[in-house]
């Protein structure tokens, strides 16, 4: 008995607690796949999920991020869209072209897989925590912290001129900066409006699950007892028969 009332007064705030979609953190993460086979074949591809909900995607062959949920722009308007969109094109063609920069000033060997993981975590009370890092076949080697890029504890030294060039371009560190700090918290803030009702949703199938586990839980406590009473109230009749 003590362990069914442990148990459900361990479930009872995670049933309750979970209903609450704006009182717990949202994780924003953009990630980038870019293969160069050789020096004249490559593609980038790119994915964005809230938390475990795919919002955006944007395929090499296209000019445009799709969002992949109607909400997922956010509360920005189309204007704010285009700016951020020429931004982004922009972005892929200086990355692809300071790759195969790079390949040639390290000598390095074809083919090239890069994966970028990138964006923020916004936790109640508007405090947010961002993040981006790169890997390279498969390695991270490289990440942008604070206002500059850093190499990984395990980078090649080589990694070192990478860097100091990436560094001198002050103009893409404040980019890089504005978009972590000030856009990745604006979307997910206006996500959170904008697609309040299908992240309720989502939430909600957990309390389903937690109503369901505590509706057994009810019922297993409910038969115990049931049988408690049954084997007292047999005790009762077998003292009343010899008495
Ligand atoms: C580059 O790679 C692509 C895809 O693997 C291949 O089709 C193409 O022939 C290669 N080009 C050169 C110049 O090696
Ligand atoms: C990826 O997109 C770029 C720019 O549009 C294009 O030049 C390139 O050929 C594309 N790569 C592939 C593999 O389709
Ligand atoms: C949260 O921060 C954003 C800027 O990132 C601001 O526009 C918004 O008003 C803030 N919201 C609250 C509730 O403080």
């Amino acid at each position: 008995m003590g362990r069914v009332l442990f148990l459900l007064s361990w479930l009872l705030p995670q049933v309750w607690g979970n209903s609450e979609v704006l009182g717990r953190s949202f994780l924003f993460r953009c990630l980038q796949i870019s293969s160069f086979a050789n020096s004249s074949w490559w593609r980038t591809d790119g994915l964005a999920w809230l938390g475990e909900l795919q919002t955006h995607r944007w395929s090499n062959a296209s000019d445009k991020i799709d969002s992949v949920k109607p909400w997922a722009q956010g509360t920005f308007s189309s204007q704010q869209c285009d700016q951020l969109q020429y931004i982004f094109r922009g972005y892929r063609n200086s990355f692809t072209r300071d790759v195969q920069e790079f390949a040639k000033m390290l000598s390095l060997e074809y083919p090239i897989e890069l994966q970028l993981s990138a964006g923020c975590e916004v936790y109640p009370g508007n405090v947010s925590e961002k993040f981006f890092h790169i890997a390279y076949q498969g390695d991270y080697i490289l990440s942008f912290h604070g206002t500059a890029w850093e190499p990984a504890p395990q980078a090649p030294p080589r990694l070192d001129s990478v860097i100091k060039v990436l560094n001198q371009d002050q103009g893409t560190r404040e980019t890089v900066q504005w978009l972590l700090s000030d856009i990745c918290p604006q979307l997910v803030n206006g996500i959170l409006e904008t697609g309040k009702s299908e992240l309720e949703k989502q939430d909600g199938s957990h309390t389903s699950v937690g109503l369901i586990i505590l509706a057994v839980l009810t019922c297993l406590v409910s038969l115990f007892m049931f049988i408690l009473a049954l084997i007292w109230i047999r005790k009762r009749r077998s003292y009343e028969d010899i008495l």
